[in-house]
């Protein structure tokens, strides 16, 4: 186990009308900027239950704050917010509208434009910022990252912010979600525990049981969710299980990966693919060509969750790839470069880009421009 200090200092509010509590939770004598997505809270009821809980605050609003945040659009919040004399901001909606507003957090005690910082990677002063969550996929309700896409060059990047004070969890508020966006959110929870999961053994019995805890329950409940969404025991699990996924819990003292959403992200950027997407395309790609460094981890991660203890080494490597990819293609996802029409250009122009920025992702920093071509080519 690694040296650490872990801090989360995220409220976490959970249950079936919750939302209600922003009336106590923010200081009435805040000017609070509500930020929104493309209107998805109006159809389902979201929005009138964050208006009726606020209805003694000072509020203003900001909408159309769209997947994968655009620092085009995240620019005019910051100018209104400024304008406005906001000093508490409030998102709702999914990690995009979190992430954005993680953003303007900064954005709004930053006299340059915002998107210096994410160059940069860190914010420096934020005003404070909270959250009522729409859909489990990020844990961005509950960390202090944020990743953010400038449309012009077809960039998308992470910076760290503040960790939001608190998050309202309602699982009820998921029962509006399309199918893709769910299955997009599985995938997502499920490579989150991965990155952090699938590097080394040994390092601490604690974080692998409750990384393999969060595997169980998304493998668990996925093909439940997928026949009823609207259940509300299995989505309160699946929101618990993507807060828990990316909220530090299960990264005390052992070693992480992250080059799978390195990869995802460009492809998000290159050819618009949703994030959960790329990485069920992605992660068996990287399996695959870092099968010799991630050998240990691969055998248990498939014998504690698939199953999988017959045959040789190889065999049962071969079979924990082919069964994680079964999965997510169980979730209704496709897990090839082709079936999305994506050519070797996109393959091409990453390995580019990670050249030139000369980047060595993963726990061992071995994945560099062309490891990245050979762990897409495997996923072509
Ligand atoms: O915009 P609206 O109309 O609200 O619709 C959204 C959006 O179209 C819709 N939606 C959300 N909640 C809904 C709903 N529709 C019906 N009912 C509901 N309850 O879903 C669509 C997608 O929303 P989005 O926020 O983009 O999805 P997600 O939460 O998956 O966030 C993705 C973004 O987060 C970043 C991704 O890269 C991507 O930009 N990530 C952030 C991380 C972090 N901050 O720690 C880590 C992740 O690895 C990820 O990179
Ligand atoms: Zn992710």
């Amino acid at each position: 186990m690694h040296n650490f200090i872990f801090h989360n200092p995220t409220r976490l509010i959970m249950g079936k009308g919750m939302i209600s509590e922003l009336e106590k939770e923010i200081p009435a004598d805040k000017k609070i900027m509500i930020t929104f997505g493309g209107g998805s809270v109006k159809k389902n009821g979201v929005y009138e239950q964050v208006k009726k809980a606020l209805a003694n605050h000072d509020t203003i609003e900001f909408w159309g704050i769209e997947p994968n945040p655009a620092i085009e659009t995240l620019r005019k919040a910051i100018e209104l917010g400024k304008k406005e004399k906001v000093d508490f901001l409030l998102a709702v909606g999914g990690g995009s509208v979190i992430d954005g507003t993680k953003l303007i957090s900064a954005g709004l005690l930053y006299e340059g434009d915002a998107w210096d910082l994410v160059v940069k990677g860190s914010s420096g002063k934020t005003v404070p910022m909270a959250t009522v969550l729409t859909l489990p996929a990020t844990g961005s309700e509950m960390n202090n990252g944020a990743v953010i896409s400038r449309r012009e060059t077809k960039e998308k990047l992470s910076f760290f912010a503040d960790f939001p004070l608190f998050s309202i969890l309602d699982p009820e508020v998921t029962f509006s979600l399309p199918p893709h966006q769910i299955a997009c959110g599985l995938a997502d929870t499920f490579v989150h525990v991965l990155e952090q999961y699938l590097t080394k053994t040994g390092e601490s019995r604690v974080m692998d049981r409750w990384a393999e805890g969060l595997l169980h329950t998304i493998v668990e409940i996925a093909p439940l969710i997928k026949e009823n969404h609207t259940d509300y025991q299995l989505m309160a699990d699946f929101m618990m299980s993507a807060t828990m996924a990316l909220n530090g819990f299960i990264a005390m003292g052992v070693t992480e990966d992250w080059s799978t959403h390195m990869i995802g992200h460009e492809l998000t950027a290159l050819c618009g693919l949703t994030h959960g997407h790329t990485l069920a395309i992605v992660m068996p790609g990287t399996m695959y060509v870092l099968r010799q460094q991630k050998k240990a981890k691969l055998l248990q991660f498939g014998e504690r969750i698939f199953g999988v203890v017959s045959g040789t080494d190889e065999m049962r490597i071969d079979e924990t790839i082919r069964k994680t990819e079964a999965f997510f293609r169980s979730l209704g996802l496709t897990t090839r470069l082709s079936e999305e029409n994506i050519g070797i250009e996109v393959i091409d122009e990453i390995e580019r880009r990670f050249n030139e920025r000369n980047v060595h992702y993963g726990e061992d920093g071995l994945v560099t421009g062309s490891v990245a071509r050979e762990i897409l080519l495997h996923v072509m």
